[in-house]
């Protein structure tokens, strides 16, 4: 596996691989690396393509900084599991590379307006505009090639959608399933810092998605399924929706079809999110 650390040496890397008619297969993280991480290097590498990983820790999606710092890094780990899993080469790009202006403000800025406004948007400010900015700088880095996004942060997957359709990038995005530890709890990069006691009410969130996906209801009694299942684990619950799976607008209570249940709590001051599918049984 290839390390690399700077922008222009990534970039040769991806130019040379198109010259030989590789596709390039790209798959951005913000490292501390687990199975859901590795699904995606291995649905990557699946595609025939050479598998780019990238490992950037970016601060301009983090609307808190102590999260930032409480944020676990584990390069070694990071470096030898995406060995084992099919990484060629693995972008350790430093700040400096990335955010030269950094602490300051960087100028350019992507918004993707409307998407980025409710939900995980509206509860962590500038939070989508820090990861579309890195996103477009990775792919822009990188040049054509597939991008690998997780549904576990299925909005994020949908920001990055819009923004890779309104600015035509030359990338395909491929959205792959979400990976979940054997009880249910979705598998996060956050999970190393719960306490055995609050791992456990944690599953409330995986739960309250599962009990919403078994049965037709009105948007309305989904979400109060939704709240009731966090609250009964005590969960300090920032938000508990169903959303239209394309556009995020709410659902409502005459709506029929396919929809999004998605799910934000604090157990302990650990922020966690989960997401599932759901059909809503429109009322007359
Ligand atoms: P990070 O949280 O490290 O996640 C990197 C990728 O792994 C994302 O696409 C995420 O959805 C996916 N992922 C995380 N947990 C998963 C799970 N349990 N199952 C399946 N996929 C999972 O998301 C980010 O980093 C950053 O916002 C980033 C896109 C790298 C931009 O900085």
């Amino acid at each position: 596996m290839r390390l690399i650390s700077g922008v222009e040496e990534w970039r040769s890397f991806a130019d040379a691989q198109r010259r030989t008619n590789r596709r390039v297969g790209l798959v951005p993280t913000m490292g501390a690396l687990h199975a859901g991480h590795t699904s995606l290097f291995e649905v990557a590498k699946k595609h025939g393509d050479v598998v780019i990983a990238t490992r950037f820790v970016n601060p301009r999606q983090f609307d808190d900084p102590g999260d930032l710092d409480r944020y676990p890094r584990t390069p070694e780990v990071d470096r030898a599991l995406a060995e084992a899993h099919g990484v060629d080469c693995l972008v350790e790009p430093t700040l400096a590379a990335m955010w030269p202006a950094y602490p300051g403000p960087t100028p350019t800025t992507v918004t993707v307006r409307g998407l980025s406004d409710v939900l995980e948007g509206a509860a962590r400010p500038g939070h989508f505009d820090g990861v579309a900015s890195v996103v477009a700088k990775l792919l822009t880095v990188t040049g054509p090639c597939r991008v690998y996004f997780g549904e576990k942060d299925f909005q994020q997957l949908a920001v990055i959608r819009q923004m890779v359709s309104d600015l035509s990038f030359a990338v395909e995005v491929v959205g792959c399933a979400m990976v979940r530890d054997a009880d249910g709890l979705a598998l996060s990069s956050r999970n190393v810092q719960l306490s055995d006691v609050a791992r456990r009410r944690a599953l409330a969130l995986s739960r309250a998605v599962a009990a919403v996906a078994e049965a037709p209801a009105s948007a309305s009694e989904h979400r109060r399924r939704l709240r009731a299942t966090l609250k009964s684990a005590d969960l300090d619950v920032v938000y508990a929706e169903v959303v239209n799976p394309v556009t995020f607008v709410s659902s409502v209570d005459t709506d029929s079809g396919d929809a999004r249940a998605l799910v934000a709590a604090k157990v302990d001051g650990v922020r966690l999110i989960d997401n599932g599918p759901v059909v809503l049984k429109g009322e007359p």
